[in-house]
């Protein structure tokens, strides 16, 4: 009998670089980046088809930086213009058309994907670039506030499968990240504002001067003001990065994931609505859960409740959505550990901007958190039917506490 055990190591470097017009006529960060391999670079853009529509002169302007820096890239076929949103992950069907094209056009390990969009389509892009040859270099441009601060700052990638987020998936980290603020100027409302949950969520887990900032900057948040979000989004993409690089566990083999505070049940409203709640928005209401069941285990008072709350409403997030009342919880709590393998963890509050790792939930006190949204979500809506509009959502927030 005989074993053998060798130990090795792998060195990764992650840059993430903030921009503007990322392919203007002055602007050499790409060119910069790729100059790096020392040769000509081949590249498949992957572009998501909601910023190729919003955008309608970014392929000249693709097509003019390649000719301009034409020593260090090629493409090597127009762009693929890949379905926009959750749409991309639902089925393998976007994903197999890149690997197609991998296949045509005969990319090898050392080409690139260039994929320039929405986390969705960062996710079904990256994982079909993880798993071709088992791996080519990936380049993302996120283009939403969730992408550039949360999404497309990580090591994963991902499409759903069965019915379930996530399902199939790879840590890849990518060759670079650029965070161009100007594709954020063509972004519905909605998604603009959807992504700055992901700030709170970091802050109110690791940084409460962080949190303090978006607390006393959130009427500029809410109205989108760009050097607040600019601010934003770099001291988030940051925090993220940090804890990919220092936690000692960027590839979750524990069963911890910090990163995912108000997460399992955002996945789950996620699915159960067919993705018509934005990942954003159903982390906003998965943070005013698990900071009420925080606050009701002691782990919070009410102060820090209060802040929190007024925060994700001022920013114009509900804090509940109905998708909790028909969630089975006990079910969504297993499937999340499932997903994470091992021990039952989920990431609780402990004070502003630190965070405690539970192990046992009382899924009794949980409903009854859910149930207290609800209704305080109600009543805000009938003072709303009523016509009392002012000041409802502080209203509803005051209700939920004791
Ligand atoms: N891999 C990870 O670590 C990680 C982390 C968090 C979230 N995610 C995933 O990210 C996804 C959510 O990402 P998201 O919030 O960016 O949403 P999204 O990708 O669904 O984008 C929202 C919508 O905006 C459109 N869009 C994107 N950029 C645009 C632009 N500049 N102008 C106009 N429209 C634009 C998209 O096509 C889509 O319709 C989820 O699938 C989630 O699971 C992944
Ligand atoms: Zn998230």
């Amino acid at each position: 009998m005989k074993e053998i055990q060798q130990k090795f190591q792998v060195s990764y470097s992650l840059p993430v670089i903030f921009t503007r017009d990322v392919f203007g006529a002055d602007n050499k960060i790409l060119a910069e980046l790729l100059s790096k391999t020392g040769r000509r670079n081949r590249i498949l853009i992957v572009l998501d088809s909601n910023v190729f529509n919003a955008t309608p002169k970014l392929l000249d302007k693709i097509e003019q930086y390649a000719s301009r820096h034409g020593d260090v890239m090629e493409f090597v076929s127009p762009p693929f213009i890949i379905k926009g949103g959750e749409a991309c992950k639902k089925d393998m069907s976007e994903v197999d058309k890149i690997h197609a094209l991998i296949d045509k056009y005969h990319l090898c390990r050392h080409s690139f994907i260039l994929v320039i969009g929405g986390g969705a389509v960062l996710d079904a892009a990256g994982y079909a670039a993880a798993t071709a040859h088992r791996g080519i270099r990936l380049i993302r441009m996120p283009t939403t506030t969730l992408s550039q601060n949360d999404a497309g700052v990580g090591v994963k990638n991902a499409v759903n499968a069965f019915g379930r987020k996530n399902f199939l998936g790879t840590f890849a980290p990518p060759f670079a990240i650029i965070n161009d603020f100007d594709f954020l100027n063509t972004l519905p409302k909605r998604t603009l504002r959807a992504g700055i949950a992901e700030a709170v969520k970091v802050a109110l887990i690791k940084d409460k001067a962080f949190f303090d900032f978006l607390y006393d900057e959130r009427q500029r948040l809410a109205s989108f003001e760009p050097d607040v979000m600019e601010k934003m989004i770099i001291r988030c993409a940051e925090l993220h990065i940090e804890h990919i690089g220092t936690s000692g566990d960027p590839f979750e083999y524990g069963s911890s994931r910090p990163l995912d505070f108000g997460h399992w049940s955002a996945h789950k409203m996620e699915e159960l609505t067919g993705g018509k709640i934005q990942h954003g928005e159903a982390v906003a209401a998965g943070i005013a859960l698990d900071s009420l069941y925080s606050f009701h285990t002691g782990l919070i008072n009410e102060l820090e409740l209060r802040k929190i709350f007024s925060l994700l409403e001022d920013i114009g997030f509900e804090l509940f959505h109905w998708s909790l009342s028909w969630m089975d919880i006990n079910s969504a709590l297993r499937e999340f550990q499932e997903h994470l393998g091992g021990r039952l963890t989920i990431p609780l509050l402990n004070g502003i901007g630190n965070r405690i790792d539970i192990n046992e939930i009382d899924a009794a006190l949980l409903k009854k958190c859910v149930n207290t949204l609800s209704e305080t979500a109600e009543g805000k809506e009938r003072r709303h039917a009523s016509g009392k509009r002012a000041d409802a959502g502080k209203r509803g927030s005051r209700k939920i506490l004791p």
